[in-house]
């Protein structure tokens, strides 16, 4: 029995997350899988007064795998850091040791066009980032905003030990090992000395145990540039929590939407499902946002925590399909002959791809 806790969120979390739900429902017969739905983020902090509870906690670390959707919005901006939506979903990676954060930025042959790039430039771009999930400047102690001789002054610390470089190292050198065999690490070791530190302990792996992958250090102003510039050129993207944070926002718009983007955190225990894009709340409770990112993520959770790579797959294949047939939502249009459909039909005429292809995958 596989067991699945659904934290759908706030704004368009909500709405994606339902299509993920609608696809977990068309599973369910043909595997021992068991969801449950919890309040997470603002709308817990409107019920329970804080974004994750313990209860909610114990379930997910009770269970195998954790489908999210997003956090945050207007509403709980203000509140005191600890107690806002996005804190919840920080210490949800904590608990869960989620230490490696995979986003790949994969652009579709039919989303060419979507980009705000050239399509020669972005055409072929198949990237995965590796980001570290657990550590860093999100983490860091001291942090505060405090008031000395009347001045306010504010502070967080960047701070890594080797072993948590070492083995977000190994992980990206591993997936490296499965694709192109290439390995971009990011740093700013021209300033900073835990930098310093990053590039010598990405060196020492790499240079112990994964002396056959090809690997690359770029400082991070600069790899903002090269992205842009080569982006077919990078495989697997290692970065440090708040680099990773930026360049997978960057890499999502290079796939025409940040819509488009899911990710898997994984690590020691229940891995974590969620699209890249955030809570949208300008467009939330319209049925109008993209729902392919969140049901790319429920794709990884079948493959990454539900060992189902043929499932995995066929959601993909599924989503391709969609696209090659002009579907699009608000997000990714870009033609008069696509049509345009909201968030529910795009989940719905997903299933329907995933229903007639079914019988080549299982
Ligand atoms: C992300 C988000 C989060 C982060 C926020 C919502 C805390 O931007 O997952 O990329 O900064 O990690
Ligand atoms: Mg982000």
């Amino acid at each position: 029995m596989s067991k699945i806790l659904i934290l759908p969120g706030d704004g368009i979390g909500i709405e994606v997350t339902e299509e993920c739900i609608k696809i977990l429902n068309y599973f369910k017969p043909m595997f021992d899988i068991e969801f449950e739905k919890e309040l997470f983020g603002g709308a817990s902090i409107d019920k329970n007064g804080q974004p994750l509870t313990q209860a909610v906690l114990d379930k997910a670390l009770e269970s195998d795998a954790v489908l999210l959707g997003a956090v945050g919005g207007e509403k709980w901006e203000n509140l005191e850091h600890n107690l806002k939506p996005e804190k919840g979903l920080l210490m949800l990676r904590k608990e869960l040791e989620t230490f490696a954060n995979l986003r790949p930025g994969k652009v579709f042959p039919a989303l060419l066009s979507a980009s705000s790039l050239k399509k020669e430039i972005v055409s072929n771009t198949d990237i995965l980032v590796i980001r570290e999930l657990t550590g860093g400047i999100y983490f860091g102690e001291p942090r505060f905003i405090k008031k000395v001789n009347k001045k306010r002054i504010g502070g967080n610390t960047l701070v890594y030990d080797e072993d948590e470089i070492r083995r977000i190292a190994r992980m990206a050198f591993i997936y490296a090992k499965k694709r192109k065999n290439k390995v971009t690490s990011l740093d700013k070791a021209n300033v900073l000395e835990v930098m310093q530190l990053w590039r010598d302990v990405v060196n020492e792996v790499h240079d112990s145990e994964f002396r056959d992958v090809e690997l690359e250090h770029l400082y991070i102003d600069n790899a903002a540039m090269q992205v842009i510039k080569r982006p077919s050129t990078f495989d697997v993207i290692l970065a440090g929590n708040l680099f990773g944070d930026i360049i997978s926002d960057e890499i999502a718009e290079l796939t025409g939407s940040l819509g488009m983007l899911p990710s898997a955190s994984i690590g020691n225990k229940a891995g974590i499902y969620e699209p890249v894009h955030g809570s949208a709340p300008d467009i939330a409770g319209k049925d109008i946002a993209n729902p392919i990112a969140a049901i790319m993520s429920l794709a990884m959770l079948f493959k990454y925590s539900l060992n189902l790579d043929n499932i995995s797959e066929l959601i993909d294949t599924a989503i391709s399909n969609t696209l090659n047939s002009g579907i699009r939502t608000k997000d990714i249009h870009n033609d008069k002959d696509e049509e345009v459909v909201s968030c529910s039909q795009m989940g719905d005429i997903i299933l329907t791809n995933i229903d007639e292809i079914k019988s080549k995958f299982i």
